[in-house]
Protein backbone atom coordinates (compact mmCIF):
# COMPACT_ATOMS: atom_id res chain seq x y z
CA UNK A 1 0.00 0.00 0.00
CA UNK A 2 1.25 3.60 -1.15
CA UNK A 3 1.58 6.79 0.89
CA UNK A 4 2.37 9.87 -0.16
CA UNK A 5 4.38 12.68 1.88
CA UNK A 6 4.09 16.10 0.42
CA UNK A 7 6.26 18.61 2.04
CA UNK A 8 5.18 21.85 2.17
CA UNK A 9 8.06 24.34 2.66
CA UNK A 10 10.35 22.30 0.29
CA UNK A 11 12.69 25.21 -0.61
CA UNK A 12 13.12 26.10 3.08
CA UNK A 13 15.47 25.97 6.00
CA UNK A 14 14.11 22.73 7.64
CA UNK A 15 13.56 20.60 4.25
CA UNK A 16 17.14 20.99 3.13
CA UNK A 17 18.79 20.51 6.83
CA UNK A 18 16.77 17.93 8.11
CA UNK A 19 14.03 16.16 6.04
CA UNK A 20 16.16 15.10 2.29
CA UNK A 21 19.08 13.98 4.61
CA UNK A 22 16.79 12.05 6.81
CA UNK A 23 14.69 11.19 3.54
CA UNK A 24 17.90 9.70 1.98
CA UNK A 25 19.09 7.62 5.00
CA UNK A 26 15.56 5.80 5.05
CA UNK A 27 15.71 5.37 1.52
CA UNK A 28 19.46 3.76 2.22
CA UNK A 29 17.91 1.65 4.49
CA UNK A 30 15.18 0.68 1.52
CA UNK A 31 12.07 1.81 4.17
CA UNK A 32 10.76 4.30 1.47
CA UNK A 33 9.13 1.61 -0.74
CA UNK A 34 5.76 2.73 -0.99
CA UNK A 35 6.69 5.84 -0.69
CA UNK A 36 6.02 8.82 -3.23
CA UNK A 37 7.54 12.48 -2.31
CA UNK A 38 5.96 15.37 -3.16
CA UNK A 39 7.48 18.95 -2.56
CA UNK A 40 6.05 22.16 -2.76
CA UNK A 41 6.90 25.22 -2.40
CA UNK A 42 6.47 29.03 -3.79
CA UNK A 43 9.07 29.14 -6.27
CA UNK A 44 8.90 28.18 -10.09
CA UNK A 45 10.56 25.27 -10.41
CA UNK A 46 11.40 22.88 -12.52
CA UNK A 47 11.72 19.03 -11.03
CA UNK A 48 15.09 19.15 -12.42
CA UNK A 49 15.73 22.77 -10.74
CA UNK A 50 14.07 21.03 -7.22
CA UNK A 51 16.36 17.93 -7.38
CA UNK A 52 19.40 20.61 -7.65
CA UNK A 53 18.22 21.94 -4.65
CA UNK A 54 17.65 18.21 -2.98
CA UNK A 55 21.79 18.05 -4.48
CA UNK A 56 23.05 20.77 -2.58
CA UNK A 57 21.06 19.95 0.57
CA UNK A 58 22.54 16.03 0.48
CA UNK A 59 26.45 17.64 -0.54
CA UNK A 60 26.94 17.87 2.72
CA UNK A 61 26.53 14.56 3.72
CA UNK A 62 27.68 10.89 2.50
CA UNK A 63 25.64 9.49 0.09
CA UNK A 64 26.01 6.44 -2.63
CA UNK A 65 25.26 7.12 -6.14
CA UNK A 66 22.30 4.21 -6.30
CA UNK A 67 20.18 5.40 -3.19
CA UNK A 68 20.68 8.71 -4.33
CA UNK A 69 19.02 8.23 -7.35
CA UNK A 70 16.04 6.33 -6.35
CA UNK A 71 15.36 9.10 -3.70
CA UNK A 72 15.39 11.90 -6.11
CA UNK A 73 12.78 9.73 -9.02
CA UNK A 74 10.27 9.67 -6.25
CA UNK A 75 10.30 12.99 -6.10
CA UNK A 76 7.43 15.54 -7.90
CA UNK A 77 7.31 19.47 -7.40
CA UNK A 78 4.47 21.69 -7.56
CA UNK A 79 4.77 25.27 -7.52
CA UNK A 80 2.13 26.07 -4.37
CA UNK A 81 0.72 28.60 -2.53
CA UNK A 82 -1.18 27.46 0.77
CA UNK A 83 -4.41 27.99 -1.26
CA UNK A 84 -6.86 25.40 -1.80
CA UNK A 85 -6.69 26.10 -5.15
CA UNK A 86 -3.13 24.88 -5.12
CA UNK A 87 -3.71 22.28 -2.63
CA UNK A 88 -6.32 20.42 -4.99
CA UNK A 89 -3.31 20.34 -7.83
CA UNK A 90 -1.68 17.72 -5.48
CA UNK A 91 -4.84 15.69 -6.18
CA UNK A 92 -3.43 13.28 -8.83
CA UNK A 93 -0.16 13.08 -7.02
CA UNK A 94 -1.76 11.25 -3.89
CA UNK A 95 -2.11 7.57 -2.55
CA UNK A 96 -4.71 5.63 -0.21
CA UNK A 97 -2.20 6.69 3.23
CA UNK A 98 -0.85 10.62 3.09
CA UNK A 99 0.98 12.85 4.96
CA UNK A 100 1.46 16.79 4.45
CA UNK A 101 4.36 18.06 6.41
CA UNK A 102 4.22 21.47 7.04
CA UNK A 103 8.16 22.28 7.12
CA UNK A 104 6.98 26.04 7.17
CA UNK A 105 7.26 29.21 9.83
CA UNK A 106 4.69 28.30 12.07
CA UNK A 107 2.53 31.65 11.55
CA UNK A 108 1.68 29.86 8.39
CA UNK A 109 0.37 26.62 9.80
CA UNK A 110 -3.45 27.58 10.19
CA UNK A 111 -3.47 28.77 6.06
CA UNK A 112 -2.11 25.64 4.73
CA UNK A 113 -4.11 23.00 7.70
CA UNK A 114 -6.73 25.07 6.29
CA UNK A 115 -5.87 25.29 2.65
CA UNK A 116 -5.41 21.29 2.44
CA UNK A 117 -8.82 20.74 3.87
CA UNK A 118 -10.89 22.82 2.29
CA UNK A 119 -9.21 21.82 -1.23
CA UNK A 120 -11.38 18.74 -1.01
CA UNK A 121 -8.29 16.25 -1.44
CA UNK A 122 -8.91 14.60 2.17
CA UNK A 123 -12.52 14.08 1.26
CA UNK A 124 -11.25 10.04 0.39
CA UNK A 125 -8.27 8.32 1.63
CA UNK A 126 -6.34 8.53 4.94
CA UNK A 127 -4.55 12.13 5.61
CA UNK A 128 -2.01 12.94 8.11
CA UNK A 129 -0.69 16.43 8.76
CA UNK A 130 2.64 16.97 10.56
CA UNK A 131 3.57 20.39 12.15
CA UNK A 132 6.85 21.02 14.15
CA UNK A 133 7.21 23.27 17.47
CA UNK A 134 6.80 25.84 18.05
CA UNK A 135 3.25 25.69 19.36
CA UNK A 136 2.36 28.86 20.18
CA UNK A 137 4.22 31.17 22.43
CA UNK A 138 2.12 30.83 25.44
CA UNK A 139 -0.78 28.66 26.55
CA UNK A 140 -3.08 31.22 25.11
CA UNK A 141 -1.29 31.33 21.53
CA UNK A 142 -1.07 27.74 21.71
CA UNK A 143 -4.87 27.30 22.26
CA UNK A 144 -5.89 29.49 19.20
CA UNK A 145 -3.39 27.59 16.95
CA UNK A 146 -5.07 23.84 18.46
CA UNK A 147 -8.00 25.57 17.51
CA UNK A 148 -7.40 26.45 14.23
CA UNK A 149 -6.27 22.96 13.24
CA UNK A 150 -8.67 21.23 14.94
CA UNK A 151 -11.37 23.21 12.68
CA UNK A 152 -10.33 20.57 10.20
CA UNK A 153 -7.98 17.88 11.09
CA UNK A 154 -8.50 15.45 14.11
CA UNK A 155 -6.41 14.97 17.00
CA UNK A 156 -5.36 11.32 15.66
CA UNK A 157 -4.36 12.79 12.59
CA UNK A 158 -1.85 15.00 13.69
CA UNK A 159 1.52 14.74 14.42
CA UNK A 160 3.25 16.85 16.32
CA UNK A 161 6.90 17.31 16.67
CA UNK A 162 9.34 17.88 19.34
CA UNK A 163 12.30 16.25 17.54
CA UNK A 164 13.69 15.38 20.68
CA UNK A 165 11.19 12.16 21.23
CA UNK A 166 13.21 10.62 17.97
CA UNK A 167 16.57 10.81 19.51
CA UNK A 168 18.01 7.22 20.21
CA UNK A 169 19.02 8.19 23.68
CA UNK A 170 15.44 9.79 24.91
CA UNK A 171 13.87 6.49 23.33
CA UNK A 172 16.09 4.79 25.03
CA UNK A 173 15.26 6.01 28.19
CA UNK A 174 11.72 4.34 28.73
CA UNK A 175 13.61 1.00 27.67
CA UNK A 176 15.82 1.71 29.71
CA UNK A 177 13.51 2.31 32.79
CA UNK A 178 10.58 0.09 31.76
CA UNK A 179 12.93 -2.97 30.42
CA UNK A 180 15.17 -3.53 33.78
CA UNK A 181 14.47 -4.70 37.13
CA UNK A 182 17.81 -3.33 38.32
CA UNK A 183 16.83 0.26 37.64
CA UNK A 184 13.37 1.21 37.49
CA UNK A 185 12.64 0.26 41.48
CA UNK A 186 15.09 3.20 42.26
CA UNK A 187 14.04 6.06 40.37
CA UNK A 188 11.65 7.52 43.30
CA UNK A 189 12.18 9.58 46.14
CA UNK A 190 13.25 6.97 48.66
CA UNK A 191 16.96 6.36 46.74
CA UNK A 192 17.18 9.52 44.63
CA UNK A 193 17.66 13.34 46.18
CA UNK A 194 17.34 15.12 42.95
CA UNK A 195 17.69 15.04 38.95
CA UNK A 196 19.30 17.54 36.81
CA UNK A 197 18.56 18.17 32.98
CA UNK A 198 21.10 19.78 30.98
CA UNK A 199 21.23 20.91 27.55
CA UNK A 200 23.94 23.15 27.11
CA UNK A 201 24.88 24.36 23.94
CA UNK A 202 28.05 26.12 22.70
CA UNK A 203 25.95 27.76 19.29
CA UNK A 204 24.44 31.11 19.86
CA UNK A 205 21.94 31.97 17.79
CA UNK A 206 23.50 30.99 14.05
CA UNK A 207 21.44 33.81 12.52
CA UNK A 208 18.23 32.78 13.97
CA UNK A 209 17.44 36.20 15.57
CA UNK A 210 13.87 36.26 13.36
CA UNK A 211 12.74 33.28 15.31
CA UNK A 212 15.04 33.44 18.46
CA UNK A 213 14.74 37.50 19.60
CA UNK A 214 11.64 37.32 21.68
CA UNK A 215 11.28 33.89 22.15
CA UNK A 216 14.19 32.82 24.25
CA UNK A 217 15.36 29.70 26.03
CA UNK A 218 12.28 29.32 28.05
CA UNK A 219 10.10 28.87 25.03
CA UNK A 220 12.59 27.15 22.41
CA UNK A 221 13.76 24.73 24.56
CA UNK A 222 12.30 24.12 28.29
CA UNK A 223 8.78 24.30 27.40
CA UNK A 224 9.41 21.64 24.79
CA UNK A 225 12.06 19.30 24.78
CA UNK A 226 13.35 19.78 28.34
CA UNK A 227 9.54 19.32 29.08
CA UNK A 228 9.41 15.91 27.28
CA UNK A 229 12.79 14.75 29.41
CA UNK A 230 11.15 15.69 32.25
CA UNK A 231 7.99 13.99 31.85
CA UNK A 232 9.73 10.85 30.30
CA UNK A 233 12.04 10.75 33.63
CA UNK A 234 9.42 11.36 36.13
CA UNK A 235 6.30 9.29 34.93
CA UNK A 236 4.80 6.18 36.28
CA UNK A 237 5.69 3.28 34.25
CA UNK A 238 2.76 2.47 32.01
CA UNK A 239 0.91 -0.91 32.05
CA UNK A 240 0.63 -0.70 28.04
CA UNK A 241 3.13 0.25 25.44
CA UNK A 242 0.17 2.21 23.90
CA UNK A 243 0.85 6.21 22.33
CA UNK A 244 -2.01 7.25 24.67
CA UNK A 245 -1.30 5.54 27.61
CA UNK A 246 2.18 7.32 27.60
CA UNK A 247 0.86 10.78 26.70
CA UNK A 248 -1.59 9.83 29.68
CA UNK A 249 1.30 9.05 32.07
CA UNK A 250 3.21 12.08 30.71
CA UNK A 251 0.77 14.58 31.01
CA UNK A 252 -0.12 13.38 34.66
CA UNK A 253 3.33 14.00 35.82
CA UNK A 254 2.53 17.89 34.63
CA UNK A 255 -0.42 17.74 35.94
CA UNK A 256 1.13 16.88 39.66
CA UNK A 257 4.02 20.20 39.23
CA UNK A 258 3.54 21.91 42.39
CA UNK A 259 2.72 25.71 40.69
CA UNK A 260 3.65 28.06 43.60
CA UNK A 261 1.56 31.33 43.95
CA UNK A 262 3.62 34.58 44.31
CA UNK A 263 7.01 35.17 42.54
CA UNK A 264 9.15 33.12 40.59
CA UNK A 265 12.51 33.92 41.49
CA UNK A 266 13.08 31.13 43.94
CA UNK A 267 12.02 28.30 41.06
CA UNK A 268 13.22 30.02 37.68
CA UNK A 269 16.03 31.95 36.22
CA UNK A 270 17.44 34.20 33.13
CA UNK A 271 20.61 34.93 31.80
CA UNK A 272 21.83 36.59 28.32
CA UNK A 273 25.21 35.92 27.51
CA UNK A 274 27.87 38.71 26.82
CA UNK A 275 30.99 38.84 24.45
CA UNK A 276 33.46 36.48 25.80
CA UNK A 277 35.78 33.39 23.89
CA UNK A 278 34.90 29.66 23.24
CA UNK A 279 37.58 27.73 22.48
CA UNK A 280 40.25 30.24 22.44
CA UNK A 281 38.02 32.55 19.88
CA UNK A 282 36.31 35.66 21.08
CA UNK A 283 32.16 35.50 20.33
CA UNK A 284 30.08 38.76 20.23
CA UNK A 285 27.53 38.87 22.77
CA UNK A 286 23.88 38.05 22.40
CA UNK A 287 23.00 42.19 21.68
CA UNK A 288 25.87 42.36 19.19
CA UNK A 289 24.77 39.41 17.27
CA UNK A 290 23.22 40.36 14.14
CA UNK A 291 19.32 41.39 13.83
CA UNK A 292 18.81 41.59 17.48
CA UNK A 293 16.75 44.46 18.99
CA UNK A 294 18.65 47.32 20.46
CA UNK A 295 18.40 45.91 24.31
CA UNK A 296 17.08 42.86 23.92
CA UNK A 297 15.91 41.30 27.43
CA UNK A 298 15.66 37.56 25.00
CA UNK A 299 17.14 35.28 27.89
CA UNK A 300 19.63 32.98 26.31
CA UNK A 301 19.83 30.83 29.31
CA UNK A 302 16.95 29.56 31.54
CA UNK A 303 16.77 27.14 34.31
CA UNK A 304 13.51 26.27 36.15
CA UNK A 305 12.96 23.97 39.50
CA UNK A 306 10.20 21.32 39.23
CA UNK A 307 8.53 19.39 42.03
CA UNK A 308 5.97 16.54 41.64
CA UNK A 309 3.51 16.21 43.89
CA UNK A 310 3.48 12.21 43.75
CA UNK A 311 3.97 9.58 46.17
CA UNK A 312 6.99 8.23 43.61
CA UNK A 313 8.84 11.97 43.57
CA UNK A 314 7.42 13.69 46.65
CA UNK A 315 10.16 16.17 48.08
CA UNK A 316 12.62 15.76 45.06
CA UNK A 317 13.76 18.54 42.84
CA UNK A 318 13.76 18.11 39.00
CA UNK A 319 16.30 21.03 37.89
CA UNK A 320 16.29 21.89 33.90
CA UNK A 321 18.48 23.89 32.31
CA UNK A 322 19.88 25.12 28.76
CA UNK A 323 21.79 27.86 27.50
CA UNK A 324 23.53 29.02 24.37
CA UNK A 325 26.78 30.12 24.00
CA UNK A 326 27.70 28.24 27.12
CA UNK A 327 31.65 26.57 27.74
CA UNK A 328 30.06 23.24 26.52
CA UNK A 329 28.03 21.17 24.76
CA UNK A 330 26.70 18.78 26.79
CA UNK A 331 23.10 17.30 26.59
CA UNK A 332 21.88 14.94 29.62
CA UNK A 333 19.56 14.06 32.24
CA UNK A 334 21.28 12.74 35.46
CA UNK A 335 19.63 11.38 38.62
CA UNK A 336 21.85 11.44 41.91
CA UNK A 337 21.24 8.60 44.68
CA UNK A 338 21.07 9.08 47.94
CA UNK A 339 23.63 8.24 50.42
CA UNK A 340 23.83 4.43 51.84
CA UNK A 341 21.53 4.39 54.97
CA UNK A 342 24.19 4.02 57.16
CA UNK A 343 27.90 4.83 56.42
CA UNK A 344 30.03 1.50 57.40
CA UNK A 345 32.97 3.36 56.39
CA UNK A 346 33.33 6.98 58.87
CA UNK A 347 36.32 6.05 60.18
CA UNK A 348 38.56 6.18 56.27
CA UNK A 349 38.45 8.40 53.16
CA UNK A 350 35.40 6.04 52.28
CA UNK A 351 33.87 8.43 54.42
CA UNK A 352 33.80 11.73 51.51
CA UNK A 353 32.56 8.91 49.30
CA UNK A 354 30.55 10.48 46.35
CA UNK A 355 26.71 9.85 45.87
CA UNK A 356 25.98 8.23 42.90
CA UNK A 357 24.84 9.55 39.72
CA UNK A 358 22.97 7.90 36.84
CA UNK A 359 23.71 9.75 33.74
CA UNK A 360 21.54 9.56 30.13
CA UNK A 361 24.20 11.00 27.96
CA UNK A 362 22.02 12.90 25.13
CA UNK A 363 24.64 14.34 22.48
CA UNK A 364 27.17 11.73 20.77
CA UNK A 365 28.12 9.51 21.98
CA UNK A 366 24.75 8.79 23.43
CA UNK A 367 24.52 5.95 26.07
CA UNK A 368 24.34 5.45 30.08
CA UNK A 369 27.05 6.49 32.53
CA UNK A 370 26.70 5.07 36.21
CA UNK A 371 29.06 6.58 38.83
CA UNK A 372 29.56 4.27 41.26
CA UNK A 373 32.44 3.99 44.33
CA UNK A 374 34.89 1.48 44.54
CA UNK A 375 37.87 1.13 46.77
CA UNK A 376 40.86 2.64 45.10
CA UNK A 377 43.86 0.36 44.73
CA UNK A 378 46.38 1.03 47.55
CA UNK A 379 46.98 0.58 51.25
CA UNK A 380 44.11 2.84 52.63
CA UNK A 381 40.95 2.47 52.58
CA UNK A 382 40.12 5.13 50.21
CA UNK A 383 36.89 5.63 47.55
CA UNK A 384 37.38 6.80 43.83
CA UNK A 385 34.60 7.11 41.94
CA UNK A 386 33.88 4.49 38.46
CA UNK A 387 32.26 5.23 35.16
CA UNK A 388 30.17 2.12 34.57
CA UNK A 389 29.34 2.75 30.63
CA UNK A 390 27.87 1.86 27.40
CA UNK A 391 27.29 3.83 24.43
CA UNK A 392 24.72 3.47 22.17
CA UNK A 393 26.50 3.14 18.91
CA UNK A 394 28.01 5.09 16.48
CA UNK A 395 25.79 8.09 15.01
CA UNK A 396 25.96 5.98 11.38
CA UNK A 397 24.46 3.31 12.66
CA UNK A 398 22.18 5.20 14.84
CA UNK A 399 19.17 6.31 13.43
CA UNK A 400 18.67 10.18 13.47
CA UNK A 401 15.60 11.76 15.12
CA UNK A 402 13.62 13.34 12.07
CA UNK A 403 14.27 9.35 10.17
CA UNK A 404 12.73 8.07 13.58
CA UNK A 405 10.37 10.30 13.24
CA UNK A 406 9.08 10.03 9.51
CA UNK A 407 8.81 6.29 9.81
CA UNK A 408 6.62 6.98 12.89
CA UNK A 409 4.45 9.15 10.43
CA UNK A 410 4.42 6.54 8.12
CA UNK A 411 3.70 3.83 10.05
CA UNK A 412 1.07 5.74 12.09
CA UNK A 413 1.96 5.51 14.92
CA UNK A 414 1.97 8.69 17.68
CA UNK A 415 4.27 7.07 20.55
CA UNK A 416 7.11 10.13 19.78
CA UNK A 417 4.52 12.95 19.04
CA UNK A 418 3.19 15.69 21.71
CA UNK A 419 -0.60 15.20 21.78
CA UNK A 420 -2.40 18.48 22.41
CA UNK A 421 -2.51 18.26 26.43
CA UNK A 422 1.05 18.07 27.00
CA UNK A 423 1.31 21.03 24.57
CA UNK A 424 -1.08 22.73 26.90
CA UNK A 425 -0.04 21.50 30.35
CA UNK A 426 3.44 22.84 29.03
CA UNK A 427 2.72 25.89 28.56
CA UNK A 428 0.04 25.87 31.64
CA UNK A 429 3.40 25.27 33.99
CA UNK A 430 5.69 28.18 32.55
CA UNK A 431 2.85 30.54 31.43
CA UNK A 432 3.47 32.53 35.28
CA UNK A 433 7.45 32.38 34.26
CA UNK A 434 6.46 34.08 30.91
CA UNK A 435 3.92 36.67 32.28
CA UNK A 436 6.94 37.52 35.39
CA UNK A 437 10.06 37.69 32.41
CA UNK A 438 7.88 39.96 30.36
CA UNK A 439 9.63 42.95 32.75
CA UNK A 440 13.01 43.14 34.12
CA UNK A 441 16.00 41.71 31.94
CA UNK A 442 18.14 38.71 32.04
CA UNK A 443 21.50 38.30 34.40
CA UNK A 444 24.33 38.75 32.14
CA UNK A 445 26.79 35.84 31.97
CA UNK A 446 29.80 35.73 29.16
CA UNK A 447 30.43 33.31 26.72
CA UNK A 448 32.11 30.64 27.34
CA UNK A 449 30.80 30.22 30.77
CA UNK A 450 29.13 27.63 32.47
CA UNK A 451 25.96 30.05 32.81
CA UNK A 452 24.75 33.05 34.90
CA UNK A 453 25.39 33.17 39.06
CA UNK A 454 21.71 33.10 39.56
CA UNK A 455 20.74 29.43 37.85
CA UNK A 456 22.67 28.71 41.73
CA UNK A 457 19.48 30.33 43.43
CA UNK A 458 17.08 27.65 42.02
CA UNK A 459 18.75 25.12 44.23
CA UNK A 460 18.03 23.19 47.34
CA UNK A 461 20.40 23.41 50.17
CA UNK A 462 23.12 21.04 49.63
CA UNK A 463 22.67 20.59 45.58
CA UNK A 464 24.90 21.82 43.00
CA UNK A 465 24.59 22.10 39.24
CA UNK A 466 27.10 18.88 37.63
CA UNK A 467 29.92 21.04 36.13
CA UNK A 468 29.99 21.23 32.13
CA UNK A 469 32.98 19.61 30.98
CA UNK A 470 36.29 21.43 30.46
C1 LIG B 1 15.82 23.36 18.51
C2 LIG B 1 16.01 24.76 19.03
O1 LIG B 1 14.50 22.93 18.72
O2 LIG B 1 16.70 22.47 19.17
C3 LIG B 1 17.44 25.20 18.85
O3 LIG B 1 15.15 25.63 18.33
C4 LIG B 1 18.39 24.19 19.47
O4 LIG B 1 17.64 26.48 19.41
C5 LIG B 1 18.07 22.79 18.98
O5 LIG B 1 19.71 24.55 19.12
C6 LIG B 1 18.89 21.76 19.73
O6 LIG B 1 18.69 20.51 19.14
P1 LIG B 1 19.83 19.40 19.20
O7 LIG B 1 19.21 18.20 18.56
O8 LIG B 1 20.99 19.94 18.45
O9 LIG B 1 20.13 19.20 20.66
Amino acid sequence: MSTTVVIFGASGDLAARLLYPALYRLEERGLLDEVRLVATALEDWTLAAFLGQVDTALAAHRTEPAPLERLRRRFSYQQGDLTPHAAAELAPLLSETNAYYLALPPGFFPTAAAAIAESGITQAGRHRLVVEKPFGTDGASAAALEDDLHRYWDERQIFRIDHYLGKETVQNLSVMRFANRVIEPLLRAEHVDQVQITVAETLGVEGRYRYYDGIGALRDMIQNHLMQLFCLAAMDAPAVWDADVLRDHKVEVMRAVRRPAGPVTGWASRGQYTAGSLRGSPVPGYLEEPGISAGSATETFAAVRLQVDSWRWQGIPFYLRSGKRLGADLSEIAFRFREPPTQLFTKTMLADAEPNWLVLRLDQPEGIDLFVQTRAPGTEMAAESSRLHTDFGSATEGVTAYEQLLLDVLEDDHTSFLRVDEVDWAWRILDCIIDEWSTGAPEPYQAGSSGPACQDSILLDGHAWRPLPE
